[in-house]
């Protein structure tokens, strides 16, 4: 029945069981490659790595250890936030609304949000959208929790997802954003992207973002700076990452990882510091580069919020904000908004 929208969209179906199927662009977008990435952004003047090559397996495996460091109270927060919407979020819902999640995140939280649409329907719908496979992964442990649900996954960008949800039929969203992802965008790039979600929303729509609130800083620092050293390990894992898939020769222990919190930005800068002048081969990148001690390879921002600049976001790109919760703390944030017509 929708063949015709998935001609026009280029996108196509493949069917894994009768509970779960994806689509894919079938036209293979022109994307920049691991190795283009690296060779543009470590030959510039401030050398840098881009946030979304830290989740190959170990890094993904690594991230999940973040998540429950009792330093890293994000993850938990969030979580806590969830089990109360568990009675604040059905009065904005009805029986019709499927849950669209932006990038396919932890079984843990979309558990928390599938189990809100459990209790008001009969059928439940699920629609991850991620960039990579990995939705495939994380789906069948959920189909055995829910016999009632059905997921379909779309592999594309949040934009193109997004677009292709719009077209595909008139069901309600209820579009989560979790985890304080938002906070890897830049203030442009944050503007950007709400524009882009609030323009594929229909009247009914609904979205829910997870965002990291600005706090003391020395509880923002020790959360990036874990005393086990995972988020080092974390952080230190891209330059293995670019020894295994492009064949460099980056040795680990001559970088340390390097957090902290600029009060101005607001916002954790992440870097890895090289210990001592030294000089690295990427082959597969056709690339020599040289470090002076102390130089720093940018890696990650990760932008924090007060409640009035999320209001004066969210006011910026024609949201209207249902409601904003927070932990008792309040060290977190998850904001409900519509779109306004
Ligand atoms: C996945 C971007 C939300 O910024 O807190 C955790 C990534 N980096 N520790 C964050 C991260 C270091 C995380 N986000």
């Amino acid at each position: 029945m929708h063949s015709t929208i998935l001609q026009e969209l280029g996108y196509n179906l493949h069917e894994v069981n009768p509970r779960l199927h994806y689509f894919k662009p079938n036209t293979s977008k022109t994307e920049k490659t691991f190795a283009e990435e690296i060779s543009y952004s470590l030959t510039q003047n401030s050398k840098f790595i881009h946030p979304k090559f830290f989740y190959d397996q170990t890094g993904s495996r690594l991230f999940e250890q973040i998540c429950h460091l009792p330093e890293y109270y994000l993850t938990r927060t969030e979580i806590s936030i969830l089990q109360f919407l568990k009675n604040e979020l059905p009065q904005f819902l009805d029986k019709s609304y499927r849950l669209v999640e932006l990038g396919s995140g932890s079984s843990t939280k979309t558990k928390l949000l599938l189990d809100i649409l459990h209790d008001l329907q009969e059928r439940v719908e699920y629609f991850p959208i991620d960039i990579s496979d990995i939705l495939k992964e994380g789906s069948q442990s959920l189909l055995e929790s829910y016999e009632n649900l059905h997921i379909t996954g779309i592999i594309d960008t949040y934009e193109g997802g997004l677009k292709f949800i719009k077209s595909f039929d008139d069901t309600p969203n209820l579009i989560a954003f979790l985890g304080s992802s938002f906070g890897n965008f830049e203030y442009d790039d944050s503007i950007r992207f709400l524009h882009d979600v609030n323009s594929t929303m229909k009247q009914s729509d609904l979205f829910l973002a997870g965002i990291d609130l600005v706090k003391d800083k020395k509880i923002l620092e020790d959360a990036y700076n874990d005393s086990l050293g995972v988020t080092a390990q974390f952080n230190l894992n891209v330059l293995q990452r670019i020894n295994n898939e492009l064949d460099a020769n980056f040795d680990i222990d001559k970088f340390y990882h390097k957090a902290e919190f600029n009060e101005k930005e607001n916002r954790i800068e992440m870097y890895l510091r090289s210990k001592e002048v030294q000089s690295v081969n990427i082959p597969k990148a056709n690339l020599s580069i040289d470090f002076v001690k102390d130089e720093l390879i940018h890696t990650e921002h990760s932008h924090k919020y007060t409640v009035s600049q999320i209001e004066n976001m969210m006011d910026a790109t024609n949201f209207e904000i249902k409601k904003i919760w927070q932990d008792p703390c309040q060290n977190y944030s998850m904001v409900l908004a519509s779109k306004i017509f």
